[in-house]
């Protein structure tokens, strides 16, 4: 038995998942979560210490239900790594953590992306980063903390991505990987290196920044400490991996021209392969990110809507009350007995409009203060359509990124959908048939956790490149059409929807 390890550092938990390397079939998982804190409104942190914990306990319990399938650690050929994108983890010059990871979903650092964009200029920084200074990126967030907490950022002298500090810490290693460090906005995205322009326009010291290392190769090896602490053999080597997004689209083969990825996790996301790393020209600003690829050599544009199925999760956790005492009743799962409700209200929600800016917004406002809401709500109205306009606003919000992502000549053959919300077969065919376009489903049940093994199938020199990693064990498993009878309610609510932004504007986005 051949076996390679996935590990996923996302919002709500990690995952740890076992796959077979022959043909990607899963072998064991687990899933361990963690809290995410908002100490004040736009913020959200989470704890490394809380990761680290999360992390060794997903592995050994991954472990245990791998060697009930015959898998024992001698089998695990190398380990990839995947992660949320964008969060800051500072060290002091013993390595320990010096506050917590302020992660991509905070807003707090809007003054400091207008800063940086005057310091370096507009146009230039895109010509740097091919990025404009987002409050979802690295450096905004790490420059806040110069700005409010000198005295910690006067003992940093090493900053990580989250996935990035766990492999510190599985393999004594400090790197970057590269699909990582491109959502940092100081990387040049164009040649893979750290932007020595940027860096000295916004007097950073480049000694902060690990060297850059590619997604597709060994980074290090497991210690002897996390040896003895997980189970796993000692010297099992340690691909560079992935950011989540890259991740995803690897587990999903997205790896090639014609080819995109739609995902509905905490935040949501539409990806395109780019084979150059062009920039979107719809607008003054890039609306959709220019990222490197986990593929050598490879690009993507991706939009990102900031709260996909944290919307689902905000209204189950606070209107899906009865939901969820059912749930402890009955087993049945709280998302299962709404998206039931849901399905039995028509396209459109009747007139109802959610906009999800739960945390702000990416893409298409870039806009930092918005907040969300529902509009259009009548007495006829009931909880069903609630959750009906929650699950559309999420569709609407990434057809903006597909629409932007389309204008910019991208061939888009195929999209495939993963992430939790994508597994709803009603959010799916809501998807479909807001986009007007077929959605495939593939074997990565795993998610971005089959990506970050395939990475490390490749650096192991179980397959030759990604592509032929995918080529052996990536499979179209479902496909969902969209429905031409939906086709008019939902072009009617979209354009709604479109208007709502601008016009409320003046009353949603205030500083927080
Ligand atoms: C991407 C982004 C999110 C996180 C979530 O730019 O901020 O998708 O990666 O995990």
């Amino acid at each position: 038995m051949q076996a390679l390890l996935g590990i996923d550092l996302g919002t709500t938990g990690v995952k740890a998942a076992l796959f077979a390397a022959e043909d990607g079939r899963v072998l064991a998982d687990a899933f361990v979560d963690y809290p995410l804190f908002h100490p004040h409104p736009g913020w959200a942190e989470q704890n490394p210490a809380d990761w680290w914990r999360a992390t060794l306990s997903a592995i050994r319990a991954c472990l245990a239900a791998g060697s009930q399938q015959g898998v024992s650690p001698a089998d695990v050929l190398g380990l990839g790594l995947s992660g949320q994108m964008h969060g800051v983890v500072l060290l002091d010059e013993r390595q320990e953590v010096l506050r917590p990871c302020i992660i991509w979903a905070d807003q707090r650092s809007d003054e400091q992306c207008r800063w940086i964009t005057e310091r370096v200029g507009a146009r230039q920084l895109i010509e740097y980063v091919s990025n404009p200074a987002l409050t979802g990126f690295s450096a905004p967030k790490l420059l806040w903390i110069r700005d409010n907490e000198p005295e910690i950022f006067a003992r940093a002298r090493t900053m990580l991505l989250p996935k990035d500090y766990i492999r510190f810490l599985l393999t004594g290693v400090m790197a970057m990987e590269i699909s990582d460090a491109a959502g940092t906005c100081l990387l040049d995205v164009k040649h893979g290196s750290w932007s020595q322009e940027v860096l000295q326009a916004i007097d950073l010291h480049p000694a902060l920044l690990p060297p850059v290392v590619p997604a597709d190769a060994p980074s290090g090896t497991i210690t002897p400490q996390v040896a003895a602490l997980t189970g796993l053999r000692e010297g099992t080597p340690v691909a560079g991996g992935g950011a989540d997004n890259a991740c995803g689209a690897v587990g999903n083969g997205v790896v090639t021209e014609g080819l995109a990825l739609v995902s509905v996790g905490t935040s949501g996301i539409v990806l395109a392969y780019a084979g150059t790393p062009q920039v979107d020209t719809s607008g003054p600003v890039p609306r959709v990110h220019t990222f490197n690829h986990a593929v050598p050599g490879a690009w993507y544009l991706m939009g990102v809507t900031q709260g996909a199925g944290l919307s689902l999760r905000w209204l189950r956790d606070n209107i899906g009350l009865p939901e969820r005492a059912l749930e402890r009743w009955t087993g049945v799962d709280a998302y299962e007995t709404l998206e039931q409700e849901a399905a039995s209200v028509s396209a459109g929600s009747d007139g109802l409009i959610f906009l999800p800016y739960l945390q702000g917004e990416r893409t298409p406002h870039l806009d930092a203060y918005a907040r969300g809401g529902w509009i259009g709500l009548t007495a006829s109205h009931d909880r069903r359509h609630l959750v009906r306009s929650v699950m559309e606003g999420v569709a609407f919000s990434l057809k903006d990124c597909f629409a932007i992502i389309r204008e910019q000549g991208l061939r888009l053959e195929q999209m495939r959908a993963t992430g939790g919300g994508a597994k709803s077969p009603l959010w799916r065919q809501i998807i479909a048939d807001v986009l007007g376009v077929e959605l495939v489903v593939t074997n990565a049940s795993e998610g971005p956790a089959f990506g970050a093994a395939l990475l490390a199938g490749v650096a192991g020199g179980v397959y030759r490149t990604v592509q032929a990693a995918c080529d052996q064990t990536v499979r179209v498993v479902e496909r969902t059409l969209p429905q031409p009878e939906t086709a008019s309610a939902y072009a009617g609510a979209y354009e709604t929807y479109r208007a709502l932004y601008p016009a409320l504007k003046p009353i949603i986005s205030r500083p927080l």
